[in-house]
C-alpha cells in the first residue's frame, strides 16, 4: 500500500459533506434550466431515455474514476495527472487533461453566470409580484425585455461572478459545506411542490408522457450526443471538477456509494424539474421546443396563478441561484487550487484572477442576446457555440481521456484500492470505464461526424 497523501486545501468534514458538495456541484442551472429545454427541443422521452442510459452507464462509471483520480493525487487536476502519470512512468502529456479541464471551467462558468444572472434578476421579478396573474404572453415579454438589455444582463452578470468568487476565495469548505446542507433539501422540497401544482394544471398526463414516452422517429444522431454531452455536464464530469472535490475526500469514504448517490439525486431534480415544467407548457399552448428561455417563460405563470405564489416564486429563483452558485464553486475550483498550488497565490488572488477571466469571456454570452444576436456561425450564437462546444464536445472528450487513463493506463492494483471494490462490483466497473464508456463516447461522436460528412 502506497503511502497517503494529503491535500493542501484542506478536506471534507465527512462522506457526507462530501456528497453535499458534490451533489451542489451537480445540481444545478443544468436540472432546472438546461435539461427541460433541451428535452423540449429534441422531441422529450426518447432523447430522456438516451440521456438516462448515458448516466447510468458512461456518467456513473466516469464518476467514479475522477474522484478516485482526484483521492490519489490529492491536488488540482493538473499536477494529479501529473504526478500519477510520473509515478506510473506514464506520458507526461497526461496532465494536459487538466488543462483542457480548467479551460472548459473558464468557458462554462463564462455562460453560466449570464443565466445565474436572470435567475438573480427574476428573484426581483417575482418578489415585486410581477407574474401575479400573469399568462403566458406577459411572462415571454418579462423575459423577452431581461434579455434584449445588455446593460443589465452585464449587472446581474457582473454581480454573479464576485458573489462566487467570494466563496471560492474562502475555500470549499467554511460557507460551502454549511450552505448546502440546507439548500439542497429546500429545493427538493419547493420542487415536490411545483410538481404538485403541474397535476392540477390538467396536463399533467400529457407533460409525464412527453418526457417519458419515447418516439425513437425523433432521435437524431445529433439529439443523441447532447443527451450524452447533457449527462456530463449534469453530473459536472470530463473537467476535473468532481476531481478535484475528489481530492479533499476523506480516505475511508465509500466512492461507490457516493457517486450512486450523487448521480441518483440529480438525476431526481431533473425529472422532477420536467414534470413541473411540461404540463404547464402544454396547458398554456406554449412551445416545449422554446429555447434557453424556457424555465423562465413558463414557471412564473405557476408562480401568478397558485396560492402565496409571490412568495413560493421568490423562494424557488433564491434557490435556484444558491443551486448555480454551489455548482460554479466546483467550475472554477480546479483553476483556483492550481494557481495556489503552483503560483504561490493566495486563494483571495487566484479567485480574482479566475474571476476577471470569466466575467470577460462571459461579455460574449452577454451580447449573444441582444446586440449580437444575428451574428452567427453555422446558425449559432456565441453563446449557442460555447454551449455545445463545451457540453457536448470537450466534457465527453475529458470523460473519454479519463477513462482511458482510469481503465487502461492506471494499475487494476490502484484502482482496486482507491475504489475499495473486488469481485464482481469491481468487475463491472472495470468492464464499463475500459470498453462501454470509451465505446459509447467515440461511437455518438463518430455518428454526427459521419451526419456532417455524408448528411
Ligand atoms: N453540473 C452543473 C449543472 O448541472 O448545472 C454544471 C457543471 C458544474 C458542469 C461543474 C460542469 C462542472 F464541472
Amino acid at each position: 500500500m502506497s503511502a497517503k497523501r494529503t491535500s493542501i486545501h484542506g478536506q471534507w468534514s465527512s462522506r457526507w459533506a462530501f456528497i453535499l458538495a458534490a451533489t451542489g456541484s451537480a445540481v444545478g442551472l443544468g436540472n432546472i434550466w438546461k435539461f427541460p429545454y433541451i428535452a423540449g427541443e429534441n422531441g422529450g422521452g426518447a432523447f430522456v431515455l438516451v440521456y438516462l442510459l448515458c448516466v447510468a452507464c458512461i456518467g456513473i462509471p466516469i464518476m467514479m474514476a475522477e474522484i478516485l483520480l482526484g483521492r490519489r493525487g490529492r491536488r488540482s487536476p493538473i499536477n494529479t495527472m501529473r504526478v500519477l502519470a510520473r509515478e506510473g512512468h506514464h506520458h507526461p502529456a497526461w496532465q494536459y487533461l487538466g488543462w483542457i479541464g480548467v479551460l472548459a471551467g473558464f468557458l462554462i462558468l463564462s455562460y453560466y453566470s449570464v443565466v445565474a444572472g436572470w435567475a438573480l434578476a427574476y428573484v426581483f421579478r417575482a418578489a415585486g409580484g410581477l407574474f401575479s396573474g400573469a399568462g403566458g404572453e406577459q411572462v415571454g415579454e418579462i423575459f423577452t425585455a431581461l434579455v434584449s438589455d445588455p446593460e443589465r444582463l452585464l449587472a446581474w452578470h457582473t454581480i454573479f461572478v464576485v458573489m462566487t468568487m467570494i466563496v471560492v476565495s474562502r475555500g470549499v469548505q467554511s460557507g460551502l459545506e454549511k450552505a448546502v446542507r440546507f439548500l439542497m433539501p429546500a429545493l427538493f422540497l419547493l420542487l415536490a411542490m411545483l410538481v404538485g401544482y403541474a397535476m392540477s394544471t390538467g396536463s399533467f398526463a400529457q407533460g409525464v408522457a412527453f418526457l417519458f414516452s419515447p418516439d425513437f422517429g425523433k432521435l437524431t444522431p445529433a439529439a443523441i450526443l447532447i443527451a450524452m454531452g447533457h449527462a456530463f455536464f449534469t453530473l459536472s464530469l470530463g473537467m476535473g471538477a468532481i476531481m478535484v472535490y475528489g481530492s479533499y475526500l476523506p480516505d475511508d469514504a465509500s466512492i461507490t456509494q457516493t457517486s450512486v448517490t450523487i448521480a441518483l439525486a440529480d438525476t431526481l431534480v431533473a425529472l422532477m424539474a420536467g414534470m413541473a415544467i411540461f404540463p404547464i407548457v402544454f396547458a398554456h399552448g406554449l412551445e416545449p421546443g422554446a429555447g434557453p428561455g424556457l424555465i423562465f417563460q413558463t414557471l412564473p405563470i405557476a408562480f401568478g396563478n397558485m396560492p402565496a405564489g409571490t412568495l413560493f416564486g421568490t423562494l424557488f429563483f433564491v434557490l435556484l441561484v444558491f443551486a448555480a452558485w454551489t455548482s460554479a464553486i466546483s467550475l472554477i475550483e480546479p483553476a483556483v487550487a492550481w494557481l495556489v498550488e503552483n503560483h504561490g497565490m493566495s486563494r483571495v488572488m487566484a479567485s480574482v484572477w479566475a474571476g476577471a477571466i470569466t466575467w470577460t469571456v462571459g461579455l460574449g454570452t452577454v451580447f449573444s442576446f441582444n446586440l449580437w444576436a444575428d451574428d452567427t456561425l453555422f446558425g449559432l450564437t456565441f453563446f449557442d457555440l460555447l454551449d455545445f462546444a463545451t457540453a457536448n464536445i470537450i466534457l465527453p472528450l475529458g470523460g473519454l481521456f479519463i477513462a482511458l487513463f482510469a481503465g487502461w493506463t492506471l494499475s487494476r492494483r490502484v484502482t482496486m484500492e482507491e475504489l475499495g471494490l473486488d469481485g464482481i462490483g469491481y468487475q463491472l466497473w472495470y468492464i464499463l470505464i475500459r470498453y462501454v464508456a470509451p465505446l459509447a463516447v467515440v461511437i455518438i461522436f463518430l455518428n454526427v461526424v459521419g451526419l456532417l460528412r455524408f448528411g
